[in-house]
């Protein structure tokens, strides 16, 4: 019988973005957040992004509505971003995403849109 894993693995995924997927890291919320924005995409999936920020980005989590892509890259985005000062994370975008995470299936790489793109407005929202 097939894992999950199996699935990831045959479908494209790479090691490193199955290993975001199963462990699911900084996925919830934090309370009272520095910078918390939520958006939908136009695929219906929704993101939720919350922030701690002192002098650098301490703590992020997010919740997501949505596929095995926004879990992947939503995971690898608080990965990279915690302990990084906000002006280093200005113009993150997908490309770093996709970089980071590697070979993931083409029909998924614009989920990494949606997470560098809540991220940003999420910054936005922090900056105001
Ligand atoms: Fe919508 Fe993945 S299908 S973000």
């Amino acid at each position: 019988m097939n894992t999950v894993r199996d699935l990831l693995k045959t479908s494209g995924y790479s090691a490193r973005a199955i290993k975001y997927y199963e462990n699911n890291f900084n996925v919830g919320r934090i309370e009272n957040p520095d910078a918390h924005f939520t958006y939908t995409g136009p695929c219906g999936d929704s993101l939720e992004i919350f922030l701690k920020i002192s002098d650098v980005i301490t703590d992020a989590k997010f919740q997501a509505i949505g596929c095995v892509g926004t879990f992947i890259f939503g995971s690898a985005l608080t990965k990279i971003i915690i302990r990084k000062k906000v002006k280093d994370c200005e113009n993150f975008d997908e490309i770093d995403l996709l970089k980071h995470v590697g070979e993931v299936p083409e029909q998924k790489k614009h989920c990494a849109h949606l997470v560098a793109l809540t991220f940003k407005k999420t910054i936005e929202q922090y900056k105001e």
